[in-house]
């Protein structure tokens, strides 16, 4: 499985970068206003840290408006994938932009029908947003199997990318079902790494060490 940072905060994501374990970044509006430095800038720096996709969002809404202005994200870096949300006149702009070869990324999926129509116009990526399921009380991992099943059964080659994860066990979960990729807040990455019997087992090593005769 694929591991991207949902972040576009540089800190945080040449921190992670330096772990060897980062494939790509994805980024929103919401991500992006939390940030000082200016958009363009942003995003061809982030593009620069981490050679695998960095996901960057359209906020136009009528496809020729979402085509000219994926066009322009696409020419910001060669590893640019534009985030288009999925709606009819989405439909339309990812069929227009993935026969020109730039990559898209079908944002704010919520349904197995809306993944199955992103991928039939070309999408490189889908993005089921499985938090924000389980914030209303549905079964967000539930998603994200009856996506992984429809792909398998017709050899759909778009890559699932689980997000709005909230927590570590959304990671394994989205693991054991074989999702591609899951995009994951730093401090969920952190939480990653970290069990407290690894954190007692060093410390013991440590004080044993000590006693060690050298
Ligand atoms: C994904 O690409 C989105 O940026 C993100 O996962 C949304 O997560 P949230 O529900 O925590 O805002």
């Amino acid at each position: 499985m694929k591991f991207f940072l949902d972040t576009a905060n540089l800190d945080e994501i040449r921190d992670v970068a330096s772990w060897g374990i980062l494939d790509g970044v994805t980024t929103n509006p919401s991500l992006c206003a939390k940030e000082s430095v200016r958009f363009e800038d942003l995003v061809k720096e982030i593009s620069r840290i981490v050679p695998g996709p960095v996901s960057v969002e359209c906020v136009s809404e009528k496809s020729p408006d979402i085509i000219s202005e994926a066009r322009k994200l696409a020419k910001l870096a060669k590893n640019i994938a534009v985030k288009i949300p999925i709606t009819i006149e989405g439909l339309k702009a990812i069929y227009a932009l993935c026969q020109e070869g730039i990559m898209v990324n079908t944002t704010l999926i919520f349904s197995a029908s809306q993944a199955l129509l992103a991928a039939k116009a070309g999408a490189k990526f889908v993005s089921p947003f499985i938090g924000r399921l389980d914030d209303i009380s549905e079964e967000g991992m539930a998603l994200i199997e009856e996506i992984a099943t429809i792909f398998d059964n017709y050899r759909i080659t778009t890559e699932i990318i689980v997000a709005s994860i909230r927590h570590p066990r959304h990671v394994v979960e989205a693991a054991l079902i074989g999702a591609d990729i899951c995009t994951i807040p730093y401090s969920v990455m952190d939480k990653l790494v970290r069990h407290p019997l690894t954190d007692i087992g060093i410390e013991k090593f440590l004080k044993d060490w000590g006693k060690v005769k050298k």
